[in-house]
């Protein structure tokens, strides 16, 4: 990696600043629902524990509280289970900025400490430079090991590698080294699965992997933009009108690189949205009123027939609505398929992670992204501002 890491710094004596990414799900009695981003740090946090620091103090985001402070976004609950992940205790503190904030850490017995929410302040998100600076305090180097926020130029990412040496942690690292390493130079064949909801979630990557790729597979509520724009008949399925062109391109394009854009051969639709919805397959046109919500079994076997020789896979997106049991067949088939495969298998954060985890194949795959807005800006070749800021090395 072309920045500092945390294996080219000296932590000895040293109050280390770490940025993390715990902005972690919570149920309405704010447990934690998934711990997975808490549980990704941890090979960062115990190797600067375990270079003789002196402090390590730890901060983060959690939702989207705008400024403000709300209390279901406090990261209380993190400091606990992270006390019960590290066996070692963690002083949780109720700001992350101030005279009072500094006087506590300096004081601290403990020796790991987390700050409260960095979004409480609107400063964090406006990367201002005061905020920045009262962060940089706090400590004497800085390791940056949210990836799932390093698409974000805010005070805690960007601002404070002003102030202070600023290294990358295992996860950043990691995530660089499976997702670049796929994009970058990827075994071949190399095929890119997209899927979710809106073709303009996605278009940056289709633009930025299309050329790259040896070919690209489109399910989810995507697809029937595309589908639309070959002229088959979609019903009620999802569809982008303002995009219908940006598809059409998209086709034309991979005609022209003679790169095979697959798209579903079938479907399972329903008239309403619901999980007791009656459902059947129909073909690829799909009848009026009629909603696609997965793809169908013959769709599942022409895209394993792809799959099967692949070397590298990249896959962002969910195949179906698969959060609803019914509707989940496409999404579950095709990830056993890759689970079985002998390649290099990527998987994108958000909702394509959560799929993976529903259907319980985590061990399964070569690597799943921690970040769902940031494995998406990297895979559409964006630079990404947390990680750029970081100290040459
Ligand atoms: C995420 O969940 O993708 C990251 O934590 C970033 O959160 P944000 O989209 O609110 O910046």
């Amino acid at each position: 990696m072309a920045k500092l890491t945390v294996k080219d710094l000296d932590f000895k004596n040293k109050t280390v600043l770490m940025r993390a990414d715990f902005n972690v799900p919570q149920d309405a009695s704010l447990t934690i629902t998934d711990d997975t981003r808490i549980r990704a740090t941890l090979p960062t946090i115990k190797y600067i524990l375990g270079n003789g620091v002196k402090k390590l103090v730890l901060m983060s985001h959690l939702g989207r509280p705008d400024g403000k402070v709300v209390a279901k976004y406090s990261l209380k609950s993190v400091a606990v289970r992270l006390k019960e992940l590290l066996g070692e205790d963690v002083l949780f503190l109720t700001d992350c900025v101030g005279d009072n904030i500094k006087k506590d850490v300096d004081s601290s017995k403990e020796r790991v400490v987390l700050l409260e929410n960095l979004r409480f302040h609107a400063e964090e998100e406006a990367d201002d430079a005061n905020f920045s600076k009262q962060l940089a305090c706090l400590g004497e180097i800085f390791v940056n090991d949210a990836f799932g926020s390093a698409h974000r130029s805010h005070a805690s990412t960007e601002g404070v590698t002003h102030y202070l040496k600023s290294a990358a942690g295992f996860l950043v690292e990691k995530e660089i080294l499976y997702l670049g390493g796929a994009v970058e130079n990827p075994t071949r064949p190399f095929m890119v699965i997209l899927g979710g909801a809106k073709v303009s979630d996605k278009i940056g990557v289709i633009e930025n992997l299309l050329p790259k790729a040896d070919a690209l597979i489109v399910g989810g509520g995507m697809a029937y933009t595309f589908l639309k724009a070959e002229g088959k008949s979609i019903g009620s399925s999802k569809l982008e009108k303002e995009k219908l062109g940006l598809a059409k391109s998209c086709l034309r394009k991979a005609k022209r690189l003679r790169k095979a854009i697959l798209l579903p051969v079938d479907n399972l639709v329903v008239e309403v949205i619901a999980p007791s919805a009656k459902s059947e397959i129909v073909g690829v046109d799909i009848p009026d009123g009629k909603i696609a919500v997965d793809i169908g079994p013959k769709t599942i076997k022409l895209f394993e027939d792809k799959l099967k020789s692949a070397k590298t896979i990249v896959w962002n997106g969910p195949l179906g609505i698969f959060e609803i049991d019914a509707f989940s067949r496409g999404t579950e088939e095709i990830a056993k398929f890759i689970a079985n495969l002998e390649c290099t298998s990527i998987i994108g954060g958000g909702d394509t992670a959560a799929a993976i985890a529903k259907f319980k194949l985590e061990g399964k795959m070569t690597h799943i992204s921690t970040g769902g807005g940031a494995s998406l800006e990297f895979l559409e070749g964006k630079v990404l501002p947390g990680i750029a800021a970081l100290s040459d090395r």
